[in-house]
């Protein structure tokens, strides 16, 4: 297929197009490098530019004849979703629109939409099933459920399929080194521990300790990004053979908790660096986990990298090798 990324310079799009080129579809990615780099394109052409400007979305469609789109391109971070919301309306929800009004206008067959957990908000059941209601308790999660509308919607009004896939907590890097999560001030708890053994950061917090879970910390469903990436190949596939359209969770449907994730880091990279317990954090639901009985069985979907040992490495090796290129002015 000849299809187009948008953010497929960021941390899960990079992933994903390196599978896409290994499968052998053509690819063109369009991102405005806000958070993602040239060096992580490493299949198809990268167009630099923005789904604000409608016109640079006109002439992209208008120059390649795409047959599907993978939508990737938004900003992530909870908090600063709730200090600056506009930013989150207008960079997932509003570029959404300009990329569906392009998607309309060419008559795009598929669409892949990275959703996210932060959909279901603080839900009273700990495994979740898609079927939950939504009701998202901050911008981010809000500004990705009108997206969601928005492509449902338009399907039922014209010839698209879509697959949406609402993502639990992506971590860990490629294998082999060639990718990572390199995005500026991460937060997410992975992200955050390995820059504790690089010494990028001095320590960290675990953010309440009084929950009602294993340990007292919150529990969440760690999915490698590998098995994330897999899961949109596949999606494609099952469009192209005539698969309805559907909304499915992407977790491997167990949880570890903050302390676990931690240890684990702190073992594998014989690092002890400081962790201080504080408050919980505003919104942080106690426990995360996926149902994901629908994606297994649509898509035949199955992980390769469901081991937190194997998770934790991947992003330590990641991390290590991130140092180097960041001193690395030529990169
Ligand atoms: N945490 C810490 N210390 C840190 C960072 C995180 O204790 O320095 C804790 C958080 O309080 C939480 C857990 O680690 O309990 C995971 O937090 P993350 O920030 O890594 O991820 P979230 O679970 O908050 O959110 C992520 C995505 C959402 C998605 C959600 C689904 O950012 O988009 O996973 O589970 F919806």
């Amino acid at each position: 297929m000849n299809v187009l990324v948008t953010g497929g310079a960021g941390y899960i799009g990079s992933h994903v197009v390196r599978q896409l080129g290994a499968a052998g579809h053509d690819i063109v990615v369009f991102d405005n490098l806000s958070t993602g780099y040239r060096w992580a394109v490493t299949c198809g052409e990268l167009v630099v530019g923005d789904l604000a400007d409608e016109n640079a979305l006109e002439t992209l469609f208008g120059n390649c004849s795409f047959d599907a789109v993978l939508h990737f391109a938004a900003n992530i971070v909870v908090p600063e979703s709730v200090s600056n919301p506009l930013k989150y309306y207008s960079n997932n929800t509003r570029n959404t629109l300009n990329l569906l009004k392009a998607v309309q206008r060419h008559g795009i067959p598929y669409m892949v939409f990275s959703s996210t957990a932060a959909v279901y908000g603080m839900p009273e059941d700990t495994v979740l099933t898609e079927d939950m209601p939504l009701a998202p308790i901050n911008p981010y999660g809000a500004s990705k459920m009108m997206s969601e509308r928005m492509i449902m919607d338009l399907a039922a009004a014209s010839s698209l399929n879509y697959v949406i896939l609402r993502y639990f907590n992506v971590a860990g890097a490629n294998p082999e080194g060639l990718l990572g999560q390199a995005t500026p001030e991460a937060t997410h708890l992975l992200k955050v521990a390995c820059e504790c053994v690089t010494g990028a950061r001095d320590g960290m917090s675990i953010f309440g300790t009084d929950y009602d879970t294993r340990d007292g910390t919150c529990i969440r469903d760690y999915i490698h990004v590998e098995d994330l990436a897999k899961a949109h190949v596949m999606a494609l596939d099952y469009m192209s053979r005539g698969g309805d359209s559907k909304v499915m969770n992407c977790g491997y449907g167990r949880g570890f908790t903050v302390r676990e994730v931690i240890d684990v880091v702190k073992a594998r990279s014989g690092v002890d660096f400081p962790v201080v317990e504080t408050d919980r954090r505003p919104g942080d639901p106690e426990a995360l986990m996926a149902d994901n009985r629908l994606i297994t069985e649509t898509l035949g979907w199955t992980p390769d990298y469901d081991d937190l040992e194997v998770i934790v490495q991947t992003a330590l090796d990641w991390e290590a090798k991130w140092q180097g290129m960041q001193r690395n002015t030529d990169r």
